[in-house]
């Protein structure tokens, strides 16, 4: 990251594609929360970064005054042309558009639908798993987590999974190069859309069971979809789908790795992962969209201006004091939990079922296979800053043995 001056104030300059970020955001937040809940930055055109559970939900609540035309901060404000449908619907739309091109995507995504991709999920998680037996060290979030989302989400479009480079690198640009020069951007949002283009254009010629021919097949207000809108949907899931999940399995991988205690207790009590894993993602939530304010107006004292933007920081919401009890450590067994990993109001995830199957399979493979795992080396580990944070790089070291005298991972200080 970091193509930007490094912070030096974070209530008045802050820069959450800043490598302190990155490498570890909580005291960030923390400290914000306590001393400027909602700080200021002049970088990206103006932005606004309420760090309280409060203040993020009134935004998230708030489409009056804040407007998802574009939920990912950069220089670039896209064409108010775009409107209703946006950039990227249904996430870059208003009520009340928003709302059906929501609905149309909800039977997809349904608990039910899902279900029906967790064998081939499961047999591919097992698969990536052979691969990796028999190694020492391996890099959980390289060859591991980040495959499964990309896999799963082609299967479900109908795009080929030997471009699953491709999808990342698009998924990289959107997310991770917001603080590259607009050409630059532009370029790299055309390059999507033409690849897109050539998918659609395919599907048109012969229609097919997946995704892509359905929403080409879907009608908006008794029309069907344009080709634009599908590629513009398609584009979200995409990148709503792939960075995020891989970071959701990545981070919770190496809270597993870095704390014994819970790697022991998930794998002698294997009926707690689905708790647990609500309480990884409230604590190691990866998402944090944008909105644009719509007017210039006070916003609890803060004065906002129009075409400025408003972080929604999910991750530092979850972290609030006021919200939740022991709000910074991670209770496997929490009982109440109400995260707000997946967002909050009109906008909330549409493919959260899909994501925790993702999850809940990912870790049930990973921990059957390799009960016992260590970080290798923590300042190995990479995280990806900005909008969506999770582990890059995560090297950890895998004991397979029988014999727990044999064990690397118990002599002290090994792991
Ligand atoms: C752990 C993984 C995931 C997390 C933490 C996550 C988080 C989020 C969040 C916070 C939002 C709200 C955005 C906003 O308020 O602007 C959102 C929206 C959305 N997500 Fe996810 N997501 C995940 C996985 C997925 C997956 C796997 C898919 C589907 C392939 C998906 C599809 C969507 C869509 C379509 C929206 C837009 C919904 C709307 O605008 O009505 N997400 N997600």
């Amino acid at each position: 990251m970091g193509h930007h001056e490094p912070v030096s104030d974070w209530k008045t300059d802050f820069d959450h594609t800043d490598d302190a970020w990155a490498a570890d955001p909580y005291p960030i937040w923390d400290d914000l929360r306590r001393s400027c809940p909602v700080a200021h930055t002049g970088r990206y055109g103006g932005a606004w970064l309420p760090t309280r559970y409060d203040d993020v939900a009134a935004i998230a609540y708030d489409t009056e005054r804040f407007t998802s035309r574009s939920v990912v901060v950069s220089e670039f404000r896209p064409p108010m042309a775009l409107a209703p449908a946006g950039i990227a619907p249904p996430i870059s739309s208003d009520p009340p558009f928003h709302n059906d091109a929501r609905r149309m995507l909800l039977p997809i995504f349904s608990p039910h639908a899902v279900a029906r991709l967790e064998p081939a999920t499961r047999a591919y998680c097992d698969e990536l798993i052979e691969a990796l037996r028999g190694r020492d060290v391996v890099d959980a979030a390289e060859e591991y987590a980040q495959h499964i989302p990309v896999r799963v989400i082609a299967n479900m479009l109908g795009l080929p999974e030997s471009d699953a480079d491709v999808f990342r690198g698009f998924v990289n640009h959107v997310l991770e190069g917001v603080a590259l020069p607009m050409e630059q951007r532009a370029a790299g949002m055309l390059e999507l859309f033409g690849y897109l283009q050539g998918h659609i254009e395919d599907h048109i010629a012969s229609p097919r069971d997946d995704l892509i021919t359905f929403l080409l097949e879907s009608e908006l207000d008794g029309e069907k979809l344009t080709p634009f809108h599908v590629a513009r949907t398609i584009g979200l899931l995409l990148i709503a789908g792939i960075d995020t999940t891989w970071s959701a399995i990545g981070a919770s991988i190496w809270h597993l790795a870095a704390t014994p205690a819970d790697r022991e207790r998930l794998v002698s009590e294997p009926e707690l992962l689905p708790v647990a894993m609500e309480e990884l993602l409230r604590a190691y939530a990866p998402v944090t969209m944008a909105r644009l304010v719509r007017d210039d107006m006070d916003w609890n004292g803060c004065p906002m201006k129009a075409e400025e933007w408003a972080l929604l920081s999910f991750p530092s919401a979850n972290r609030d004091p006021d919200a939740f009890e022991r709000a910074d450590e991670v209770i496997l067994d929490r009982a109440v939990n109400r995260h707000v990993a997946f967002g909050l109001g009109i906008h909330r995830c549409a493919g959260s079922h899909l994501a925790r199957m993702e999850l809940r399979v990912a870790l049930e493979a990973w921990l059957a296979a390799f009960p016992r795992f260590a970080l290798e080396d923590p300042a190995a580990v990479r995280w990806s800053g900005g909008q969506v944070r999770g582990p890059r790089t995560l090297p950890v070291r895998i004991d397979d043995q029988e014999s727990p005298e044999g064990s690397r991972l118990a002599r002290p200080g090994a792991g």
